[in-house]
């Protein structure tokens, strides 16, 4: 069969890509030098992972259609390594039989892990005969709609892996196991007596795309050496998380942790409980740091340390990391805070390098969420001494001297900067508090009571309320003529009539025929009458690490945020993202829905490979170098999802109770830094509530603080099919209530069906809240404005128009059917299948409108998709949410159609869609 697949992908950005992603790598343990592999190395490698290497987690963050992918195995043959090829070939054969089991390739389908090959005593003692060195790979996945679990197969190793350790541990004396997964798993077996001795090598290698195997294969060889460091605290166990006692729960999630997450935590409380610590990371060189001193400048305080490489053969990178332990106050404080770090050169060996680091003295402000300090709603600096650390993680540190003294004293508290209460929890809420300091330093875990919202939301949200722009019909301009200075943006929105100003804020998808094929959705002029005002139809396309055409289209997928963020380098980032740019561009596609980007409170969070890290710091770095990189393009990046996404079981209903401290100092900070520093544009709400009002719905989230106080300008969207309830009485949430998602300036409703928005398919109730007068027409229009004036700033307004309906053609073709064919043959209606082809009559030349009545047995937020396949080539994508197993009509566009025979058939792209029939109706 003849298919057009485009593959617009950028030269040169795979390669880059293999790049960070072998900077991403983490070493976390390698004795007697077991890493790189040289040339004299014979080397066994074990685990089937090494030939299903994974390059990526599950969801929509994953899937990228590739060109091509790489493996380990495939990467080390490639280089000048001797590997065992008795143990490879036995892989491989095994592999032929047990091949990958992606769980049917469907929505949240595919297991965490794959099944081991059992190994033979004989083959590994063969094996240690022959081979000096043994290099075992684990995989793990986990995604979208499947959290990880704290399991065996999941968190925890299997009983098959566990045995497949300890039976190479037997005959070889030099091992190293690779974990080649979207998130940390656990390593406390590492210490036990069967493993610690025998067990070498131990690093984080990560998902790296599709040019992991090459990746790997360059830090395994010493091509690159590792210079990742952990972005989150490994503890010895998944208990020992302050949030796994909440995770998991459907209706609330207290985050009784507070800001106490990740190394904040283990580092005030429970230090002991630690096995890798936040910020650690290993090289094959060795480097010497010296801390050279800080000043105070201005209202900075600038840290400056010398990095040497103290190795003879490796040249290599350190990651210099700034901390600061302010003192407890009445706020308490986290002993340990990262408030800085950058990453040096490729070192020589010998040689050396002085970084200076810049630590803004606002970054060492807490919030007061009560007024205990005498100033609510206030970043504050209490008075009391501030120590200052510079080192190489949150254990391997050394005290800076400020100007020639021991710590930064702050006098009197001192006020950063005040704000207003906003999304303070609404229910009693204990959080964690430092108590009595102990004499190993760490101190008693206490709790108090998180205060409670006070502020009167009705009134703040009434005392707001924009103005109306006068509505005066259209008048003829265009967005272009706002665009050239000849009239207002708020004389141009005057021009939209209610039902317009209603439509804007519909977003149309997945798949939707106006845009790149296959992609996630169309907004903006979606109909005739938008589109005759000049307002460009944009596109918006997964996901964080590669743009995902589910019509077939190739891109280039990237390392998963995981690998990017352990490189703590945002310049390489942002190159990364530079190029992401282009193949945006040359796809057509305007705004990328990523980055990814909420805090990783608990290492069982399925998405936590779309995130980066435990610490908001580095969060925000990383995403704000995304999102400059994608702009430099004239494209955008989308910040998700905004906020608390950190957990995907109940994630549309589960309510993240939060005080407001630990949601403007964690969960909000990384978003605040890619909104001022990185000047995203695009935001994505998330699916859950916070404090009882859905993200989509927030007014404090959206408005107060994301518009008013952050000064973000543009635009924000839902996610797919979410929920929203009241903005100020909270309640039940519908994905109807369009009306308290425009009052919150959540902009956007992603999505309603294909050629929905302007007939309102998801039967939507801003038109009926207007009439009742609970939304205004100011608050529409505010919404319209936020979406023309992004639009003005996307390619989709320079790009050449295309047809608004996008009406496709079928070539016709001559088949000659058998008697059974014939009898079967139906006139303008199809019940298309996937096993093979049905035939249709059409008596007439004409334009016909093309409708879809289908099923789909899962939930609402499940993808499913397939392609529609006529006369032999793609007519178009149809993908979709679960309709609970209700029977809906999806209407799929126009097409051009001559009198003839036509064959019909579906190809398969998610499963679980089944399409009844297809309608054809010739067009008036
Ligand atoms: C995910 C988003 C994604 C959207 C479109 C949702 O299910 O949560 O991250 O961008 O679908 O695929």
């Amino acid at each position: 069969m003849s298919r057009v697949i485009t593959n617009k992908t950028v030269e040169g950005f795979a390669a880059f890509s293999r790049k960070v992603a072998a900077e991403g790598c983490v070493l976390l343990k390698n004795e007697d030098n077991i890493l790189p592999l040289t040339t004299k190395d014979n080397v066994a490698l074990f685990g089937r992972v090494q030939v299903d290497s994974y390059r990526s987690g599950t969801g929509s963050g994953g899937s990228v259609n590739v060109l091509y992918k790489t493996n380990i195995l495939g990467g080390l043959q490639a280089k000048e390594i001797t590997l065992n090829q008795e143990v490879q070939y036995a892989y491989e054969e095994w592999i032929k039989e047990n091949p990958f089991d992606n769980g049917g390739g469907g929505w949240a389908a595919e297991p965490w892990h794959q099944k081991e090959m059992p190994l033979a005593d004989e083959l590994v003692e063969a094996a240690s005969r022959v081979s000096n060195k043994a290099v075992i790979v684990i995989g793990r996945t986990a995604g979208e709609d499947q959290d990880n679990a704290a399991a065996e197969g999941s968190y925890l190793l299997t009983g098959e892996e566990r045995a497949m350790i300890a039976q190479v541990i037997k005959y070889f004396k030099h091992v190293a196991v690779l974990f080649n997964v979207s998130n940390i798993i656990d390593t406390s077996w590492v210490e036990e007596e069967d493993y610690k001795d025998a067990l070498k090598g131990l690093m984080y290698v990560w998902q790296g795309g599709m040019e992991t195997g090459n990746a790997i294969a360059d830090i395994l060889v010493g091509d690159v050496t590792p210079s990742g460091k952990l972005t989150d605290t490994i503890a010895y166990s998944i208990e020992d998380y302050p949030s796994t006692a909440n995770y998991g729960n459907e209706f609330r999630n207290d985050y009784e942790e507070d800001i106490y997450v990740g190394y904040r935590y283990f580092e005030t409380f429970a230090p002991e409980k630690v096995q890798y610590p936040f910020g650690y990371g290993l090289s094959y060189t060795s480097f010497e740091t010296q801390v050279l001193g800080g000043k105070r400048v201005a209202d900075t305080i600038e840290v400056a340390i010398k990095v040497k490489n103290t190795g003879a053969q490796y040249s290599g990178r350190e990651v210099v990391q700034i901390y600061v332990e302010a003192p407890q106050g009445e706020l308490g404080k986290p002993a340990k805070e990262l408030v800085g770090f950058t990453k040096t050169k490729d070192l020589a060996p010998g040689e050396e390098v002085v970084e200076t680091i810049e630590v803004p003295v606002s970054k060492l402000a807490s919030y007061d969420d009560s007024g205990v300090t005498g100033h609510p709603y206030s970043y504050v600096l209490e008075a009391g001494s501030y120590h200052i650390y510079a080192g190489t993680s949150v254990r391997q540190v050394e005290r800076v001297q400020i100007d020639g003294e021991d710590t930064y004293e702050v006098e009197e508290i001192q006020v950063v900067e005040t704000l207003q209460q906003a999304l303070a929890p609404r229910v009693d809420l204990r959080r964690m508090k430092p108590g009595r300091q102990k004499e190993d330093g760490t101190y008693e875990l206490t709790y108090e009571q998180a205060p409670q919202q006070v502020v009167c939301l009705k009134e703040r949200v009434e005392r707001q309320l924009p103005q109306t722009i006068k509505q005066t019909g259209d008048l003829g301009y265009k967005l272009q003529d706002v665009k050239k200075d000849k009239v207002s943006l708020d004389t141009f929105i005057g021009q939209l009539t209610n039902e317009e100003l209603a439509t804007i804020v519909r977003g149309e998808g997945m798949g939707s025929p106006l845009v790149t094929e296959g992609t996630a959705s169309a907004f903006g002029g979606v109909t005739e009458g938008l589109s005759n005002y000049g307002i460009p139809v944009a596109c918006t396309a997964d996901g964080p690490s590669g743009i995902r055409m589910e019509g077939g289209g190739y891109a280039t997928q990237l390392p998963i945020g995981t690998s990017l963020a352990a490189t703590w380098d945002t310049t390489i980032v942002e190159e990364l993202y530079e190029l992401e740019g282009q193949e945006l561009l040359l796809n057509e596609v305007d705004v990328l829905l990523g980055p990814g980007m909420n805090i990783r409170r608990s290492p069982l969070n399925g998405r936590n490979f779309e995130y980066y890290s435990e610490d908001p710091l580095i969060t925000g770095c990383i995403a704000a170098a995304v999102v400059r990189g994608i702009a430099k393009s004239g494209t955008h990046g989308t910040l998700k999802h905004f906020a608390c996404n950190n957990q995907e079981k109940y994630r549309s209903f589960v309510d993240a109770v939060a005080s407001e401290r630990c949601l403007r100092e964690i969960y909000l900070k990384g978003f605040e830094i890619a909104v001022k520093e990185g000047n995203a544009r695009s935001i994505m709400t998330a699916y859950n509530p916070i404090n009882s009002y859905w993200s989509a719905s927030n007014y404090d989230l959206t408005t107060t603080i994301l518009r008013k106080e952050w000064g973000f300008k543009g635009i924000v969207m839902t996610d797919w099919w979410a929920k929203m309830n009241h903005i100020i009485d909270g309640g039940e949430a519908v994905s109807q209530n369009t009306a308290h998602m425009v009052k919150a300036q959540n902009d956007l409703y992603m999505v309603v069906t294909n050629f929905g928005a302007g007939v309102n398919t998801n039967n939507d109730n801003t038109m009926e809240m207007l009439a009742s007068g609970e939304l205004t027409v100011a608050e529409l229009q505010q919404c319209a404005r936020n979406i023309c004036e992004f639009l003005m700033e996307t390619p989709a307004f320079i790009r050449e128009k295309k047809e608004i309906k996008g009406i496709k053609e079928v070539v016709v073709k001559t088949y000659h059917l058998t008697e059974q064919e014939k009898e079967a043959l139906t006139l303008l209606r199809v019940a298309p299948s996937y096993d093979g082809a049905r035939y249709m009559c059409v008596e007439e030349d004409g334009v016909y409108e093309l409708t879809a009545t289908l099923q789909v047995p899962h939930n609402s937020l499940t993808q499913v998709a397939c392609n529609l396949v006529m006369n032999d080539k793609i007519l178009t994508n149809i993908q979709t949410q679960g309709t609970d197993g209700k029977t809906v009509e999806h209407k799929l566009g126009e097409v051009a159609l001559k009198k003839g025979i036509y064959k019909v058939h579906l190809e398969r792209v998610k499963p679980q869609l089944h399409i009844q029939e297809l309608v054809f109706e010739l067009k008036k």
